[in-house]
């Protein structure tokens, strides 16, 4: 008790922003605008950052607070038949951060090893085949355990270092990335207006901003059930969602003219981190260094959203069990913890598993990231929309920002507008999976 309020107003904006800043920010925003017509593709991400991104951030935070609970007493308290939408927000972070959390141990392998060798692990698909990496998996979960175990205090805290130092080490890297000969094509392969921009792409967006902003995972509302009634909930939003696309447009100035200059492929994700660029550090003066400060900085932006993800499931089993927080913590972060075990061993052990035509490790982000979010989406509006009065809401943000002037627009959008774009993320997400299932 006396640990349900944030300290700061800094603290509770880092802490959000540390959630929503992750892995996605990194290692495929820069790469989805890279492939999807570059400049075309920032102003489309940024109308649906307004149109869909804050309206549903909003929502969420100031249902957090309205409630003062978890997700699922929040939704509960909004109408008895919505507490499935609560359970869709607390299921999804627990699957994510077993497959996160894997991927928090590889960094820490990579930091671990740059500093001890100043080389990285010699081949990235044995290391990946390799039982340690459910070691590596449980190191990364033991620290977010024991942020988590901390309270709020400790999440604020833990926020306040990272965050600023993340974007200090991202600027260190910029320098050095764009100040190499040739560094142009990277920037233009990322910004320049190009072919490329399609209807794929405006779905690329849409998936993007909402997986970004950590939306429909319960952690907005769960860290906006910790905020004083004096903030106030359109601006912090807006605070959160800019710094989040401000870091994702940063990273990609720092990744893409270094890959450029070294004649490799651009790509996205594990393939770009633990494979392209250590070729890029290990090709450029003082490469080790610089390999550091990236794996560190990929650690954090890791570890905040961890922590965020394992918050959210805490926090329910305290509101909505009863439990104290050292019980939450200890049951739910070992739980998480055995649960990426399949997923750190599944290009190992049990590269040969395979669930519709998934590898373990891609399924369990598959069914989190496309199709429980975004049906948890659509509910989420259905029930605030159309089943609680919504005045109570508006009501809510009214305190800590007495001129909302935006408020039929925010009505409207999440009335309107977000429901529509949510359904066809859902559905196209159900498209790429059946793709994947029949082989094409
Ligand atoms: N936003 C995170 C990223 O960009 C990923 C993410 C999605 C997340 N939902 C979340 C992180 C919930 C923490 C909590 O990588």
């Amino acid at each position: 008790m006396g640990e349900k309020q944030w300290g700061s107003r800094i603290g509770f904006l880092l802490a959000t922003a540390g959630a929503a800043i992750g892995l996605g920010n990194l290692w495929k925003f820069p790469y989805l605008m890279g492939e999807n017509g570059g400049f075309t593709f920032l102003v489309v991400y940024l109308i649906f950052v307004l149109i869909l991104g804050l309206p549903c951030m909003m929502l969420e935070m100031s249902l957090g607070r309205y409630t003062g609970r978890d997700p699922i007493q929040s939704y509960k308290m909004v109408n008895p038949k919505a507490k499935i939408v609560g359970i869709f927000g607390v299921l999804a972070p627990f699957i994510i951060l077993s497959y996160y959390s894997v991927i928090g141990g590889w960094l820490i392998k990579y930091v671990v090893s740059y500093v001890t060798t100043f080389n990285a692990p010699a081949d990235f698909g044995t290391f990946i085949a390799s039982p340690t990496t459910v070691i590596w998996h449980f190191i990364f979960m033991a620290m977010v355990i024991y942020v988590c175990y901390k309270g709020i205090g400790g999440i604020e805290k833990a926020s306040k270092i990272m965050l600023p130092a993340l974007f200090v080490l991202l600027i260190i890297i910029i320098f050095r990335s764009v100040s190499l000969k040739g560094s142009m094509e990277g920037i233009k392969f990322i910004f320049a207006p190009k072919k490329g921009f399609s209807l794929a792409s405006v779905n690329a967006a849409l998936g993007q901003v909402f997986y970004s902003l950590s939306l429909c995972m319960g952690i907005t509302i769960t860290y906006g059930s910790y905020l004083s009634k004096k903030e106030n909930i359109p601006k912090s939003c807006a605070v959160v969602a800019g710094m989040d696309t401000l870091l994702a447009v940063l990273a990609g100035i720092a990744i893409f003219p270094a890959v450029f200059v070294f004649g490799l492929e651009p790509g996205q994700g594990p393939g770009l981190v633990f494979v392209t660029l250590p070729k890029v550090f290990g090709a450029m003066s003082g490469g080790s260094i610089f390999a550091i400060a990236f794996f560190i900085l990929m650690f954090f932006a890791a570890l905040t959203s961890a922590i965020a993800l394992l918050e959210v499931v805490v926090s329910f089993a305290i509101d909505s069990w009863g439990w104290s927080r050292n019980k939450s913590v200890a049951v739910m972060g070992i739980a998480v913890a055995i649960l990426g075990i399949p997923s750190a061993l599944s290009s190992g052990l049990l590269a040969d598993v395979t669930i519709l035509n998934y590898s373990v490790f891609d399924f369990i982000g598959m069914i989190s990231d496309n199709i429980l979010l975004p049906i948890g989406g659509i509910l989420m509006c259905y029930f605030i929309v159309w089943k609680f009065d919504i005045t109570k809401l508006t009501d809510e943000m009214e305190q800590g920002c007495p001129n909302f002037k935006i408020k039929k627009l925010w009505i409207a959008s999440i009335k309107y507008v977000a429901p529509i774009l949510l359904i066809i993320v859902t559905v196209s997400g159900f498209v790429g999976v059946y793709h994947s299932i029949t082989g094409m």
